[in-house]
Formats: C-alpha cells, sequence, structure tokens
C-alpha cells in the first residue's frame, strides 16, 4: 500500500512560515490530543520538518517508550525527553510534537518559550479516550483506571499547559480542517510574540 502524498504547501501557511523567523512550533497537550497528526500536516502546509519527540527519543534510546518505562522507569524516561526536547530546539525550525509530560518540565517549558511558538491541543475527556484507547502504547494509562488516570492528568496539566503561547480545540473534526484551525490561530498570534532567543547552547556544550 502506497502512502497518500502530503498537501502541497498551502499560501496562508507559507506566509506564516516567513514570519515564523528562526522559531519552532512546538505542540503540547495530553496523550490522544492529536499532537503528531496535527502537526505532522501542519509541517507539510508550511513545508517545514516534522518531529515527534517520543520517536526521537525511541530511536536514540534503540528501545519503545513502554520498554524504556519498564527497564528504565518514568525519571530516566523524563531525564531524555528534556535532552532529546533540548536538542531539536537547536536545530533549524521545525513542528515539533511533544510528549504529553514534556511541557511540564521547568526547563523544557523555558527552552519551548525561548525557542518556539508553543501551541496547545486542547481536548476534551471523551476525545481523548476515544483515541488513546485504539493502542495500547502509553505505559501511564497501563492501568485499571485509564480515564480516571487521564482525569487527574487533565487537572494537574491542563494549568500548565494553559501557559502555551496559543491554544485550539482538538476536536473530531477532519484533520485538514484541525490544520487550518492551528494555522489561522497562529497568524493572528504570531506577530505579538517575541522573537526567537539567541540560539542556546546544545545539551552537550551545556553540560
Ligand atoms: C506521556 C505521553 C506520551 C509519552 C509517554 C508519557 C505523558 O506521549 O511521552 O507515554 O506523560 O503524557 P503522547 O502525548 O505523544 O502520547
Amino acid at each position: 500500500m502506497t502512502t497518500p502524498a502530503p498537501p502541497p504547501p498551502d499560501p496562508e501557511a507559507l506566509a506564516l512560515k516567513d514570519r515564523l523567523g528562526a522559531r519552532h512550533i512546538v505542540l503540547v497537550g495530553l496523550m490522544g490530543a492529536g499532537k503528531t497528526s496535527v502537526g505532522k500536516r501542519l509541517a507539510a502546509a508550511m513545508g517545514l520538518n516534522f518531529v515527534d519527540s517520543d520517536h526521537a527519543i525511541e530511536e536514540s534510546a534503540r528501545m519503545t517508550i513502554p520498554e524504556i518505562f519498564a527497564s528504565r522507569g518514568e525519571a530516566e524516561f523524563r531525564a531524555g525527553e528534556r535532552k532529546v526536547i533540548a536538542r531539536l530546539l537547536s536545530e533549524p525550525p521545525q513542528v515539533i510534537a511533544t510528549g504529553g509530560g514534556a511541557f511540564m518540565d521547568e526547563e523544557t517549558r523555558a527552552r519551548i518559550k525561548a525557542q518556539g511558538v508553543s501551541l496547545w491541543l486542547k481536548a476534551e475527556l471523551p476525545v481523548l479516550m476515544k483515541r488513546v484507547m485504539r493502542r495500547n502504547n502509553r505505559p501511564l494509562l497501563q492501568n485499571d483506571d485509564p480515564e480516571a488516570t487521564m482525569r487527574a492528568l487533565m487537572d494537574k496539566r491542563y494549568p500548565v499547559y494553559a501557559e502555551a503561547d496559543v491554544t485550539v480545540l482538538s476536536e473530531e473534526t477532519p484533520h485538514e480542517v484541525m490544520v487550518k484551525a492551528v494555522i489561522d490561530a497562529l497568524s493572528q498570534a504570531i506577530d505579538h510574540l517575541p522573537p526567537a532567543a539567541p540560539a542556546p547552547l546544545s545539551p552537550e556544550e551545556s553540560a
């Protein structure tokens, strides 16, 4: 089976790319919010590279996320996540989808604020649950009551996600509609946000 070709860049998205300058677009939000599926399409529309921080972590650890949680524990996963996101932010501007816990880390949040425009894909509980229950690849939800876990994560994380530069409601609409909503919201906000800070030290340099 062949993968359908991505849609060509669209003019509004290309104008947004110009105004983005040296900043990344960083998608934050809970598991199931649609960061990866929206991020991929947003990047294609803007002619930017797309990267998913979970995939980058898996590549550098040569293990899946569930394997990392099982063999090294969550604290080591978080340390790896912090390092990988710092590296991605030191690369040329791209669309970065982050794992749901990444923006909760103060250091990562500060780096994202300095180098990127953050966009929270905010979703209601039923939308999140419908999406995450399709797969069993999220260690935090492998328990008897994943819905209660998700609710607790919403309570804890939504006030922090709200610090993102832009918020877009993630709904059960076709992907193109979501991408258009994201491009519109970013286009409205972009000129009111600070430019990228001077290039940060790479994780190796700052070690
Ligand atoms: C996590 C979210 C996951 C992944 C890990 C932990 C979290 O990423 O990083 O399972 O703490 O919310 P997605 O948000 O892409 O599912």
